[in-house]
C-alpha cells in the first residue's frame, strides 16, 4: 500500500511538471512580447537606488507572467523582483525576474532577459531564460537536462582559468562592492583567464555559463530572481552553482554568487572569495 502511495505521489509529481513547464513556457512568452512592445520606445523611467530602475516594460512583463502562471496555479507562491514577495521555499514556488538587463533595455541594448524559476520546497524543478531580442531561448528541467533553443546544452570543458572567459556583474553599490569587484577582475587577469565580459543581465551570465560560452561566472551580491532560472539551467548542463564562499546559495535574500563548469569552481572561489565584502 504505501509503495502504491509512493508511487502515484510520483506520478502527480511527474504530471504537475509536465503542466509547470507548459505553463512555465506560456508565461516566458507572454513576457518576452511585453517587453518587446516597449523596446526601443519611450519609456517611463523610476529610480529605485543609484542605477537601479524600473520602467513600465518591467512592470508590463511582470503582469504578463504572474498572471499566466496564477490562472493555472492560483495557490502557488510568487516571488518577483517588482511587487510579489512569497516565500522562495515555499512548497510550489515561481521566482520571476520580468526584465532583467532593465538598464541594457533602458539604453536600446538588446540584451535582456525573461527568467523564471520554478522550485518545490526550495528545489530547482524548472528554469527558463528567454532572450527576447535575439529569440533565445535557454530551458532546463531538474533530472531531464538543459536546451538552448531546444538543442541540449553543457557547461564548458575548460580545465584552468588560463583557458576562461569570465563573466561577472556589478551590483548598484559604487563603495566597497565595486571596488571588490574590480580588485577581483585584476587578480582573475593576473591568472591568464582569456578575458572579462560584463553584459548585464545576470540571468544570461548563467544561462551561458550552462552553454559553455562563458566558463565561469561571479557577482557579489545578486538577488533571488537573478539566480533561480539560471541555477537550474547551470545544474542540469553539469555546472556548479554556489555563493563566492562555496556555500549552497539561499533563496530567500540576497547571495554572492560563484557559477562555473565543475573543474573550475575551486579555482574560481579561491580568487573571489578573498575579496567578498563583508556586508
Ligand atoms: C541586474 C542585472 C545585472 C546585475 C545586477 C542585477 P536588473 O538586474 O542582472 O547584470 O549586475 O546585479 O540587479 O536590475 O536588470 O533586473
Ligand atoms: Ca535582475
Ligand atoms: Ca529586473
Amino acid at each position: 500500500m504505501r509503495e502504491y502511495l509512493q508511487s502515484n505521489k510520483h506520478k502527480s509529481r511527474a504530471r504537475l511538471k509536465v503542466s509547470a513547464a507548459h505553463v512555465a513556457i506560456e508565461a516566458a512568452h507572454a513576457g518576452s512580447l511585453a517587453l518587446l512592445q516597449h523596446f526601443r520606445k519611450p519609456l517611463d523611467i523610476r529610480t529605485k537606488g543609484v542605477a537601479n530602475y524600473v520602467t513600465q516594460a518591467d512592470l508590463a512583463a511582470e503582469t504578463a507572467v504572474v498572471q499566466t502562471i496564477l490562472d493555472a496555479f492560483p495557490s502557488h507562491a510568487i516571488l518577483s523582483e517588482e511587487s510579489h514577495s512569497d516565500r522562495a521555499d515555499a512548497e510550489h514556488s515561481w521566482i520571476i525576474d520580468p526584465l532583467d538587463g532593465t538598464n541594457n533595455f533602458i539604453h536600446g541594448m538588446p540584451h535582456f532577459a525573461v527568467s523564471i524559476g520554478y522550485y518545490q520546497n526550495g528545489e530547482g524543478i524548472l528554469g527558463i531564460v528567454t532572450s527576447p531580442a535575439t529569440g533565445d531561448w535557454f530551458v532546463a528541467a531538474r533530472g531531464e537536462g538543459a536546451w538552448f533553443n531546444g538543442q541540449p546544452i553543457q557547461v564548458s570543458r575548460a580545465q584552468g582559468l588560463e583557458q576562461a572567459m569570465i563573466a561577472c556583474g556589478f551590483y548598484y553599490d559604487r563603495d566597497q562592492m565595486m571596488q571588490s569587484t574590480l580588485d577581483t577582475i585584476g587578480d582573475l587577469f593576473r591568472t591568464q583567464i582569456h578575458g572579462i565580459r560584463r553584459f548585464g543581465a545576470a540571468a544570461l551570465d548563467l544561462a551561458w555559463v550552462a552553454a559553455g560560452w562563458f566558463d565561469g561566472f561571479f557577482e557579489y551580491r545578486l538577488s533571488p530572481w537573478d539566480i533561480a532560472a539560471g541555477a537550474v539551467i547551470i545544474h542540469e548542463a553539469g555546472g556548479k552553482v554556489s555563493d563566492c564562499m562555496g556555500n549552497p546559495v539561499a533563496l530567500n535574500r540576497s547571495s554572492s554568487l560563484c557559477a562555473s563548469n565543475q573543474a573550475l569552481h575551486p579555482a574560481m572561489l579561491e580568487i573571489i572569495s578573498k575579496r567578498l565584502p563583508r556586508s
